[in-house]
């Protein structure tokens, strides 16, 4: 393939790397993590290889939702910085080759925003129509309820306003009515405001939800298609920013997903979340059977060449198993989270991935070969390169949200400031900063930072696992995912292992013979097969290899 095309359309091929200022350096001391700390921590980052920054929500905020809950758009929390930190921040980045994404969380405002403030005090209000008010609100089914331990209806009786509103979340968080041509105007210009700040793009909270109008009081005639209403969006940001993109978070069936890319078209968000295939990847683990995985993957619609998948193994909520079928998710809780504290709204889990693995180092390894090995761009959840674990003693979904560990010492280094004054707990116990952190691992060839640098390298030596159309290799072994991906023809392979016990893949590839040996890309390694292009590779328990088709044209660096 051309390599110029992997930096024309860049995001099919980087590294995302999601952090939260809050919790990420605490550069003032205060606690609190901000800013100037990610500016600091911008080297180590560059050295990892991530070539893009998400920033989770950084605006002004009661944090009564972890940043969720806005209170305005275009600022800066000023407990984190300001718009000069920020724009320090992206420049930095850009020096070190990292673009910057942001949250873009337009579905709903805190209760708090003075838009909202306006709506609810008078009926005749500019802001009345920028919420979705109902007298007599229709009944919703409890599925429709994204936090069943603390909500109970979409819809919150407003006393000042005399009247119900909607709200897909918290019931502090109304929703923006996106029927009315004057929230539309807004988000346009809040995208257009951070754009021009430098970000390359977004990522889209809840873009179904945002998206809907048929709670919206207006007219059904009146009521924009949600779909046309994306491609606005899409084609503003477009106009504003030529490589700008828009990844969704988009929890759907993978049929459903495709229109939210624009089918054919592409006209829609430039990048899905895979929600399909990470939590069928937990299935298969749990089973050590790579059939589940498989099928997920096997599952995905085709997307137009510019669009692409967003492959992840965990992120900062819970690790919802929503898709799966209730057995299904029962067998993954009793693999990966037995205990009810371990889980979270009857769906999901609340912990990271090396503790769910029993701090099992092939385990872990193997899972994160997967995720850089899997056809898409990965997205790394921060701490996830050094191993980090989760506090259950943390109240909710921020047991996953913790200081970051980047020393032994105290706080984890993540602040100078007393313990009882930080931001977000530090976890405590074995996965705590004494035994991993990012210091202890920084020089160590062996440790899992260096392990994750070294995928990172390989995917990005490897376009073709962002480009390749997957293909599912035939092999006897229930617990092997063997799979290829070529594009343009330079074609890698990858051999998982979700079995303890050792084996011999048998592989026979069409279009290879003596002439084209297997190189393994993570260790050193050479197979060569025989003229019909057979190998045998062998496997270790949880083993991995990735093994790049070497053709006598090839000249990359081997
Ligand atoms: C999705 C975010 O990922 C989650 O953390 C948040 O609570 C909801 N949107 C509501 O904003």
């Amino acid at each position: 393939m051309r390599i110029t095309d992997t930096s024309d359309l860049w995001w099919k091929t980087a590294v995302v790397y999601c952090l939260d200022v809050e919790t990420f350096l605490d550069w003032g001391g205060n606690g609190t993590g901000d800013i100037a700390g990610v500016v600091q921590r911008i080297d180590y980052l560059a050295e990892l290889g991530v070539t893009c920054l998400w920033l989770m929500p950084f605006y002004p905020t009661p944090d009564r939702d972890d940043g969720y809950d806005i209170t305005d758009f275009y600022g800066v929390d000023p407990r984190l910085g300001t718009h000069g930190d920020f724009a320090e921040l992206v420049r930095t980045a850009r020096d070190r080759g990292m673009r910057v994404i942001v949250d873009l969380v337009v579905n709903h405002t805190s209760d708090r925003h003075p838009w909202f403030r306006a709506a609810r005090s008078s009926p005749t209000s500019r802001y009345r129509d920028w919420y979705v008010w109902s007298d007599d609100p229709p009944k919703n089914k409890a599925t429709d309820i994204t936090f069943p331990d603390q909500e109970t209806s979409l819809w919150e009786w407003d006393d000042k306003a005399g009247q119900y509103y909607l709200h897909r979340f918290y019931r502090h968080q109304p929703d923006l009515n996106v029927a009315n041509p004057a929230v539309r105007e807004e988000i346009a210009k809040v995208i257009g405001f951070w754009l021009q700040l430098g970000v390359s793009g977004f990522r889209v909270d809840a873009v179904p939800f945002l998206i809907e109008t048929h709670h919206q009081p207006t007219a059904p005639r009146d009521v924009p298609d949600p779909h046309a209403y994306l491609r606005q969006l899409r084609s503003f940001m477009s106009r504003r920013s030529g490589d700008a993109i828009l990844l969704g978070e988009v929890n759907l069936s993978h049929v459903q997903q495709r229109r939210f890319i624009g089918d054919e078209d592409g006209d829609e968000l430039t990048m899905l979340f895979d929600f399909i295939g990470m939590q069928n990847l937990y299935l298969a683990l749990a089973r050590s059977d790579a059939g589940p995985l498989t099928r997920a993957l096997e599952s995905r619609p085709h997307l137009p060449d510019h669009a692409q998948w967003a492959t992840f193994v965990r992120n900062h909520d819970e690790l919802t198993l929503d898709k799966l079928t209730q057995r299904q998710r029962e067998e993954v809780f009793s693999a990966f989270g037995p205990e009810p504290e371990m889980q979270i709204y009857g769906r999901g889990l609340r912990r990271r991935v090396p503790s769910m693995l029993n701090g099992d180092p092939r385990r872990i390894r193997m899972v994160y070969s997967l995720l850089f090995s899997l056809p898409g761009t990965p997205v790394l959840f921060y701490g996830e390169e050094i191993g980090m674990g989760e506090e259950l003693s943390a109240e909710g979904r921020a047991a996953v949200r913790t200081t970051m560990q980047w020393t032994a010492g105290r706080n984890g280094g993540f602040s100078s400031a007393a313990p009882s004054r930080l931001a977000a707990p530090t976890v405590q116990g074995g996965f705590g900063p004494e035994h991993v952190n990012v210091e202890a691992q920084r020089r160590d060839p062996d440790s899992l930072l260096s392990f994750v640098t070294l995928l990172i390298r390989s995917y990005r030596e490897a376009p073709e696992l962002g480009w390749g159309e997957l293909e599912v290799l035939d092999q006897p072994h229930k617990a092997v995912l063997a799979h290829r991906l070529t594009h343009d023809g330079s074609t890698t392979i990858a051999l998982h292992n979700l079995a303890p016990e050792p084996c011999q893949v048998p592989l026979r590839l069409r279009d290879a013979t003596e002439d084209t040996p297997l190189v393994d890309q993570l260790a050193d390694g050479r197979t060569n097969l025989d003229a019909a292009g057979r190998a045998v590779i062998d496997l270790d328990g949880y083993g991995y290899r990735w093994l790049r088709v070497l053709t006598p044209s090839d000249r990359r660096l081997v």
